[in-house]
């Protein structure tokens, strides 16, 4: 994926999202070392200073260059403020030990204040998320990262964020797999230039999050048929799939078994017809479906969250 100033986003990159300290580090380690030049992390993950050991281990010993790296972050909730996103991602450079980021999004488009605690639910209309694009624009123009963008955002918030925004955002992050192919918004970034990360490309598997009733892609027989007809494993299948589209998955793993494995899904290439039968798993089934936000009288529901 390339960017107007020539910057690349590798395709394929490393998610850090319940990636425990005490063994994300390694994680990371390990990725590099395989090949990953993607890092995908947030301040919420509470892991980025293990991350920076990481990263500042392998920088210092010249196993791989900054510019090599492609390292995002994400801006937490309590942090919409515009006078507080610099700060916010400077703790975050703090923490990983860099001078600059490659990208910084918007985490959801859910505000808090963190005077309270637990941190109450601000709605919109109070802290506009237009008034912490002007944060993060200022990010941009400090030097602090390289791109801006935006996660779990609908068509509806990126066209509102359009009609402010100086510098329009490069990347939407959404959760993204078979199950959920979103091909509306899909279509909607490729026309405004948006480049698309998906989390929890494989449907987080085995996650204690998820109920028993949710649909799994690992028990899926069309997954598991493509699988057996390119010798590859069904998490490959998964994010060959999400490449295929033009997608940057971002799997989630801290065993080295597996962060090779999906390094290694990068060799496969699906058919156009293992693609029709992928994207026939699609029913618009979402396992991050943002309930956490809607607590009794919080201003967010999962109607004016999603827009759907
Ligand atoms: P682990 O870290 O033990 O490998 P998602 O990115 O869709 O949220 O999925 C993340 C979950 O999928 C993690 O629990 C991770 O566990 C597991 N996982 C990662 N890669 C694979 C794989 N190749 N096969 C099966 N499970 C995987």
């Amino acid at each position: 994926m390339v960017f107007e100033n020539n910057d690349v986003m590798p395709a394929l990159g490393l998610g850090t999202w319940q990636a425990p300290r005490g063994e994300v580090g390694q994680a990371v380690l390990e990725a590099i070392r395989c090949g990953y030049r993607h890092i995908d992390c947030a301040a919420i993950y509470g892991n980025e200073k293990e991350i920076g050991e990481a990263l500042k281990s392998v920088l210092d010993a010249g196993e791989v260059r900054r510019e090599e790296l492609w390292v995002t972050s994400k801006l937490w909730n309590t942090r919409h403020k515009q006078a507080d996103v610099i700060p916010a991602l400077k703790k975050t450079l703090a923490d990983l030990q860099l001078e600059y980021l490659d990208l910084y999004l918007i985490h959801w488009p859910v505000a808090q204040d963190s005077s309270t605690q637990p941190p109450s639910l601000v709605p919109l209309e109070q802290q506009p998320i237009a008034d912490t694009w002007l944060g993060m624009e200022a990010c941009l123009g400090a030097g602090l990262t390289r791109h801006i963008g935006v996660s779990n955002f609908s068509i509806k918030k990126l066209k509102k964020l359009f009609e402010t925004a100086q510098h329009q955002p490069e990347v939407l992050q959404v959760e993204m797999h078979p199950l959920l192919a979103q091909n509306e918004l899909v279509a909607f970034c490729e026309v405004e230039k948006i480049y698309l990360t998906a989390y929890s490309p494989l449907g987080r598997p085995g996650s204690s999050e998820v109920p028993d009733s949710a649909p799994s892609l690992f028990d899926n027989p069309i997954v598991a048929n493509i699988a057996n007809q390119h010798g590859c494993t069904l998490a490959q299948v998964l994010l060959a799939w999400a490449m295929e589209r033009g997608t940057a998955p971002i799997p989630k793993s801290t065993n080295a078994k597996r962060l090779k494995e999906n390094f290694a899904s990068q060799n496969i290439a699906l058919t156009s017809s293992d693609m029709v039968n992928l994207n026939s798993l699609d029913c618009h089934y979402r396992f991050v479906d943002g309930s956490f936000w809607t607590p009794p009288g919080s201003p967010y529901n999962l109607q004016n969250l999603w827009d759907e």
